[in-house]
Formats: structure tokens, sequence, C-alpha cells
């Protein structure tokens, strides 16, 4: 299977170490890669000597014939790609969010729709092991009803990234698709779509939103999920979340050792055992790479067997995007308040 990488900066250097470990198991092999940057070209090329190089992505999608296309720019360029690519026939892999417009989403859908291929968004959070624990443990009850969830995901401010893109929210679309939208898309993952929702938000002096509140209700627990770009910088990235059922809290914090702990109301403290991928295979240690080595596993593995990545679905990502673009107008909204 020809498989092509647009943009192998931050997350595309990760799906390229994933796409050499999964090449040792299955017949993939990455045959074209594309970035704007020189060094981040070389860099990718190390582990696929023989692959072409692009200086940019549409180039590649219109010289290549390959089965299948990552799609790892910055956000504002994953809608014309992703279609460019369908539209060539490839199967597409697109980081989230899969586009920042509710025009882009219909658009997408429709492209999808006509040319069958299958697409997958890499809402990552789905396939890391604490928050799978947490939805196999939803699913099966075994803590009584969930009454609550408390998410939250802190970063201090996003200074890397190519041409700065992520500090305009054209490009990046603010904290809340591009950081917020992992939780949000979990949320909708564990429960659906929530009835209602309300937020608070602040924003950098430019007017872009830094930090956005949410509150989500659902008929039988509400959530609130926090997503942070402003902490201070010496603070380290910090995930967590608490979920609260009728016979135990269920906590991850990323800071702690265990990260995952389940507090029982009868007084048991279960550490359960959270599982990553391990064992070093081509120089990659795929625990350092978790869910991210997970998803894209996940994927091939639904392309071989023909079927639809119904886990993290083209459908999928477009819901969550059009749920973080409904809270992007409402924390504008009350920022000028
Ligand atoms: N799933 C996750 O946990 C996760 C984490 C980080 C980033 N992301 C997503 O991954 C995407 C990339 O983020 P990043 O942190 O890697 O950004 P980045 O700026 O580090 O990398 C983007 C790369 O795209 C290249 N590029 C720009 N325009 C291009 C073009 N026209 N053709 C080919 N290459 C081009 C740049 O040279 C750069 O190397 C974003 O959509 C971001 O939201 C996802």
């Amino acid at each position: 299977m020809k498989v092509g990488i647009i943009g192998v900066g931050g997350m595309g250097a990760s799906h390229n170490q994933a796409l050499k470990a999964l090449s040792e198991k299955t017949g993939i092999e990455v045959t074209a890669i594309a970035d704007r940057t020189p060094e981040y070209l070389a860099r990718a090329k190390e582990l696929w000597p023989e692959a072409v190089l692009y200086e940019d992505g549409r180039e590649l999608l219109e010289k290549e014939k390959l089965d299948c296309v990552h799609i790892c720019t910055p956000s504002f360029l994953h809608a014309d790609l992703t279609v460019a690519a369908m539209e060539a026939g490839m199967h597409v892999f697109v980081e989230k969010p899969v586009c920042l417009s509710a025009a882009d989403c219909d658009r997408l859908l429709e492209v999808k729709k006509r040319t069958g291929v299958k697409v997958m968004v890499g809402q990552v959070v789905r396939f890391f092991p604490e928050y799978r624990f947490l939805k196999e443990a939803y699913d099966s009850g075994r803590y009584g009803k969930l009454k609550s969830l408390v998410m939250r995901r802190l970063s201090k401010n996003v200074r890397w990234g190519y041409e700065n893109w992520f500090h305009d929210e054209k490009k990046s679309g603010s904290v809340i698709l591009d950081l917020h939208i992992h939780d949000v898309d979990f949320m909708r993952y564990l429960l659906g779509e929530p009835e209602q929702f309300q937020v608070r938000a602040t924003a950098y002096e430019g007017g872009m939103i830094n930090q956005v509140v949410a509150e989500f209700d659902y008929p039988e627990q509400f959530v609130s999920i926090e997503g942070l770009w402003d902490v201070a910088p010496d603070l380290p990235f910090h995930p967590s979340f608490r979920a609260h059922f009728e016979n135990a809290t269920v906590i991850y914090d990323s800071k702690d050792k265990p990260a995952v702990k389940v507090w029982r109301n009868d007084g048991v403290t279960e550490e359960p055992e959270i599982v990553k991928e391990s064992g070093v295979q081509c120089g990659i240690d795929l625990s350092s790479l978790g869910g991210y080595y997970t998803e894209i596993a996940y994927f091939y593995d639904c392309l071989a067997k023909g079927v639809e990545p119904e886990i993290a679905s083209l459908e999928e990502g477009i819901g969550s995007v059009r749920l973080a673009l409904r809270e992007l107008e409402a924390a504008h909204a009350a920022v000028r308040a």
C-alpha cells in the first residue's frame, strides 16, 4: 500500500514514526512526503530514503498515485487537501480538527459520499488508554450511573508552529477548535450530543479566545470542560478528568503515578492497569507514541477489512467541529459581554 504524508512538523513526525513501526507488520510504505520546511522533510526522509519529496501538499496530490494520504498540516489547510485527496481516489487520515467552518463540514461530507473513499479524523483521545478505561467503565455500568464529568486540558501559550499559525484564529480556530475539541469529542463519544451548553471565556489582547470553560447538559448528568492555552510557561501540559459515578469516583491526572485511580464508595481503591502499546521496533519506542500509534494501526486495520473507521470517522470529526464552532461563537459573545 503506497502512503503519502503531507506536513511532517510536530504531529506529522509522529505519524511518520507510527507508519514506520506499522510497516514492520503490514504491507504499507511511505512513498511520498510533502512539507514547506526543508529540515522537516530531510528528517522525515531518514525513515524512507526512497520517498519522493515535495514542498507543497497540492503538488504531491497532483503528481502521485497513492492508496492513502495523511494530512498533518496547519488546520486551515485540512479541508482543501482532504477534498483534493478524496477526489484523487485516496483514502485519508486527517488530523483534528478536520475543518474550521460549517461550509467545509458540508463540502467534506458531500465529496466523501460521492467518492466512496474512507476517511478517519485524528481525534486521538478516543484511543488514549486512560480515556478508553473511562469509556469501558461507563459502558459497563459497573460503578453505577454517571452523575457528572469534569475534564481539563491546560497548555502554555502555543509558540511553535509553522509561521505562527496557531496564533491566527482563522487558521487554528483558537484553543476551542485546536485543544478543547479533544475533550468535546470524547464527551460526544461517551454521551452523544448535549441538550444545551453555556460557556465562559477569556481572550488574548488581539481577540483570539485563549480559555474556555463550557458546561454541557445531558438528561442524566452534566459535563464541565476547561481548555486553556495560556498557563504560565513553566507549567507542563496537563490533561485530567474526574468522573463522578453513583458508586465511585474515577480520577485521571497526567501528573499522578498511577495516572488513573478509582476511589470506590465502599472504601476500596482500584489502580487499573492502563495498557499502552509497547516494544521497540525500527528504533521507535511505541510506548512514546501511545494512542497515536493505536489510532493509525486501527485505521489500516479498517482499510484492510474494507470497513469504515467508525471510532473516529469523518462524520464523528465533523460532529465535534460543529459543536466547537457553536462554542466559539458563544465564547466571543461571552468575551464581548
Ligand atoms: N492529535 C493531536 O493530539 C495533535 C497534536 C498536535 C497537533 N495536532 C494537529 O496536527 C496539525 C499540525 O500541527 P503541528 O503541531 O504539527 O503543526 P506544525 O506547524 O508543527 O507542522 C505543520 C507542518 O505543515 C507544513 N506545511 C505548511 N503548509 C504546507 C503545505 N501547503 N504543504 C505541505 N506542508 C505544509 C509546515 O512546514 C509544518 O512542518 C494541526 O491540525 C494540529 O491541530 C494534533
